[in-house]
């Protein structure tokens, strides 16, 4: 039997499981997160509720090994949820707390409605005597008020009657505990806790951010209603203060017959919120204001009904079903609410505390698809970038550089926030970190600009925060780019690229490598890209341009010259990761795999056995393949030709049978890039890496990351793989490029695009063909390029297009 395609169930409770359904069932709306935990559990080793509102972070200094250092989190706010309940059967004492774990549980079902944003659960508790208490509990985050969220639960009594005593709380005793290898470092985020209560209904906590300083309040309305069909009048809550909790306690008569349902809405405000006197005020205003839960549904659904219409992506079959769970997790991150705020991508999403919620590079693979859906978004997200671009030109300064250089991971101040030490949890020892040597980020952010301003013709970005963007990163390349008179060519030295496993040569005293094909290529593409639009700029704004940053247009002429002549390695017939990859030693790949089985992190077992990965040719995740990913084919030849170098057909394959043979796919991305990359040359090993990277996170391919967070790149980059991927589209010169890729069982699909002025263009392939629709809209037609021709698709008209034969 086919499952729902909208519903993303588990059936029964698996304590096992737990985390990992808590992050893949956390509901949010792109300004806060909840993670999918039960109400009735504090934070333990099965459970983990974390709540987290988008930017809010807070710094702390922990003494690692003697040595103090420090680090920014993406704070775990007081926990809303807490909703407890035991029964309390007439002429008997009371029985006990019920929750998932208690041996009383005999049914459970939770499950994920995609559509209308909630997140349901069925339980069903029977003590020794047989008395049962049915729980059916909705949870929403509200998708149109981004501060609302509510709790709707129905309690049912069979075989006894009496009370239920239930208490509704905010528990403000939370801290940083979610990732098992950050416990040695300080979690205590929040202080200051007040509490209070509000005519009755209401409770509310506040409290501050340790460092950031930044306010934090919660407000809760708890009202119940009993008796046949719950409608036997209200029953009032009875407020209980504490240091750093509140809660209403309430006791409902309960029988066959005779349920009690109690609904519980919260409002969450920041002192970073706009519009408002001071978040207490606007979080108890918010819940009072607050209409009853039937509505809240109601307005929460038509804001999900909008978010879908305009991010449509229709797959058949199982990937599809996992492909709309990306989207809905993709939406509750990056929501039109995200649009409004001052926050980056979170690489693991709003859903648990890896990587402390900093920002990566991981928006590659994220902006490419909302601009085309959402892009105002995209553009928010930007944003993010241009108001942290003078403290990545500090950050170049402070390097001796011109330029901006970004940080490989940042948060709220756009300073480099990459740990300076990591945990091997195989080896348990210590170790610096140098990926903040990832320059490439810099190149990734001005690829997005590009990329954003071609999909929405937005040139008012483009000649304004874009251009100061692109030139400051294209400037720090050409500072980064020294002359090397022996090779006639320019380098890059001394950094890491998206393979973090290498992080420097051998033996070497000093981190990093030198010609990154990667960062030199991107380099390139970027130099490129800025002398381009230094071209197009309108006279006046160039000057304005080039006087606020302080660029002698002399300049421009060297860095034509570097994006001509920067260094790519070769060895073998194929293209060198670095200069010397091919020299390194060779991994007994298959011995590796029969002693560790799972080698994914390659890195760590060679740590752990005193060796190090740096040894051998052996890459972590996509690195000069990211390139095919970037590129397309005819592309990439370009920058290649440009380059001084012919990447003909039969290289670009050897190159990637070469790098797909070595590499561990230690990130979720890389098997999203290979499956991009091998169904982009017709490989019929394309389809393993496409299914690896459909369930990384669903079946938690990584083991035991998921539960710390969803890999938001690599969801995101599934429904690119489809969008672009296998489309072969690309947005230039006003134009929809098509280039369809074949990989057998993703071959059917729509897709509704919002092309420049056009907001709902069709595209729909199947078997040989691929149709076209454009809505009547009265704006010139939609003009597309397949297989060397050019069609204009007018609006209100629909075009099925054959596929070349190669597709
Ligand atoms: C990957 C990076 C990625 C980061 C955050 C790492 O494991 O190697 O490429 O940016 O995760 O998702």
């Amino acid at each position: 039997m086919g499952r729902p395609a909208w519903i993303w169930a588990y059936e029964g409770y698996d304590p096992e499981q737990e985390r990992l359904r808590e992050a893949l069932c956390t509901l949010g709306n792109g300004y806060f997160a909840t993670r999918g935990a039960a109400p009735e559990t504090h934070a333990a080793e099965t459970h983990y509720p974390g709540t987290y509102v988008a930017g809010c972070y807070n710094r702390l200094v922990s003494s690692v090994q003697g040595r103090d250092v420090e680090n920014e989190d993406m704070v775990n706010l007081p926990n809303w949820l807490p909703l407890r309940y035991r029964l309390r059967p007439a002429k008997a004492p009371p029985g006990p707390w019920l929750h998932p774990d208690h041996p009383y549980l005999v049914e459970h079902r939770q499950w994920l409605d995609l559509r209308g944003g909630t997140l349901s659960r069925r339980s069903v508790y029977e003590d020794d005597l047989g008395r049962r208490l049915t729980v059916e509990q909705d949870r929403l985050v509200h998708m149109g008020d981004p501060h609302l969220a509510a709790l709707h639960t129905v309690f049912t009594a069979e075989g006894w009657e009496g009370e239920l005593e239930v208490v509704a709380a905010i528990d403000g005793d939370v801290r940083n505990r979610g990732v098992a290898r950050y416990r040695e470092l300080a979690d205590r985020h929040l202080t200051g806790w007040e509490t209070g209560t509000e005519h009755g209904s209401t409770v509310w906590l506040r409290c501050r951010t340790v460092e950031s300083d930044i306010q934090v309040a919660l407000a809760a309305r708890t009202v119940a209603a009993c008796g046949p069909g719950a409608d036997g009048g209200e029953h009032p809550a009875e407020p209980e203060q504490q240091p750093r909790a509140v809660q209403q306690n309430l006791l409902l008569p309960l029988g066959p017959g005779s349920p009690a349902v109690v609904d519980k809405t919260v409002a969450l405000y920041t002192s970073r919120d706009p519009a408002i006197g001071s978040p207490l005020r606007a979080a108890v205003l918010a819940v009072d204001r607050a209409p009853a839960y039937p509505a809240l549904l109601a307005s929460h659904h038509r804001a999900w009904a909008d978010l879908w219409q305009q991010a449509r992506l229709e797959v058949p079959g199982e990937p599809g079903r996992i492909l709309r769970l990306h989207l809905f997790h993709v939406l509750q991150t990056l929501s039109p609410h995200t649009a409004e705020l001052d926050v980056g991508v979170p690489a693991r999403g709003l859903h648990g505390e890896a990587y402390r919620g900093h920002v990566f590079w991981d928006e590659l693979f994220v902006l490419p698809f909302l601009n085309l859906h959402l892009p105002e978004v995209s553009r928010g997200l930007l944003d993010y970038r241009h108001r942290r671009l003078p403290a990545a030109c500090r950050a170049a300064r402070a390097a001796g550089r011109a330029g901006a250089m970004f940080p490989w991971q940042s948060a709220d101040e756009g300073r480099e926030e990459t740990q300076q030490v990591h945990l091997n949890p195989r080896s348990g020892r210590w170790l610096p970190d140098h990926s903040h040597l990832q320059h490439h980020v810099g190149s990734a952010v001005a690829y997005n600009v590009w990329q954003y301003c071609q999909a929405t013709g937005d040139t008012d970005y483009l000649y304004g925060n874009g251009a100061e963007t692109l030139l400051q990163v294209a400037r720090f390349w050409a500072d980064r780019a020294e002359w090397d008179e022996s090779l006639g060519r320019y380098r890059i030295r001394g950094v890491v690229g998206p393979d973090e496993y290498h992080d420097g040569y051998p033996g070497a005293e000093r981190p990093g490598l030198d010609d990154n094909t990667y960062t030199n290529v991107t380099a390139a593409w970027v130099l490129s890209r800025a002398g381009e639009l230094c071209r197009d700029l309108p006279g006046s704004r160039c000057g304005q341009l080039f006087e606020q940053i302080g660029l002698d247009p002399g300049e421009l002429s060297r860095w034509d010259d570097i994006a001509h002549r920067l260094y790519v390695p070769w060895h073998r017939g194929v293209v060198s990761q670095f200069a010397g990859y091919g020299e390194l030693a060779e991994l007994d790949w298959a011995g590796y795999r029969a002693r560790y089985g799972d080698i994914r992190r390659l890195d760590r077992i060679l740590e752990a056995e005193g060796d190090t990965v740096n040894r051998y040719q052996a890459s972590k995740q996509a690195d000069v393949l990211m390139l095919g990913y970037l590129f397309s084919p005819r592309e990439l030849a370009a920058l290649f030709r440009g380059l001084g170098h012919e990447l003909d057909d039969a290289t670009w394959h050897s190159t990637v049978d070469y790098y797909a043979a070595r590499t561990s796919h230690g990130s979720t991305l890389s098997s999203l890039v290979h499956a991009w990359v091998l169904a982009r040359v017709n490989r019929d090993d394309a389809w393993t890496y496409a299914e690896e990277a459909l369930t990384g996170d669903v079946a938690d391919v990584q083991g035991g990351t998921t539960e710390e967070g969803i890999h938001l790149g690599a969801m995101a980059g599934t429904l690119d793989l489809v969008q672009r991927g296998l489309t072969g589209l690309d947005t230039r010169d006003d134009a929809l490029w098509l280039s369809p890729a074949s990989l057998p069982q993703l071959s059917k699909f729509r897709v509704r695009l919002r092309f420049r002025r056009h907001w709902d263009v069709d595209l729909r392939l199947r078997a040989e063909q691929l149709r076209i629709a454009v809505p009547d809209s009265g704006r010139p037609g939609v003009r597309v390029r397949l297989d060397g021709r050019t069609y204009v698709v007018e609006p209100g008209t629909s075009r099925w297009l054959d596929l070349p034969e190669d597709a």
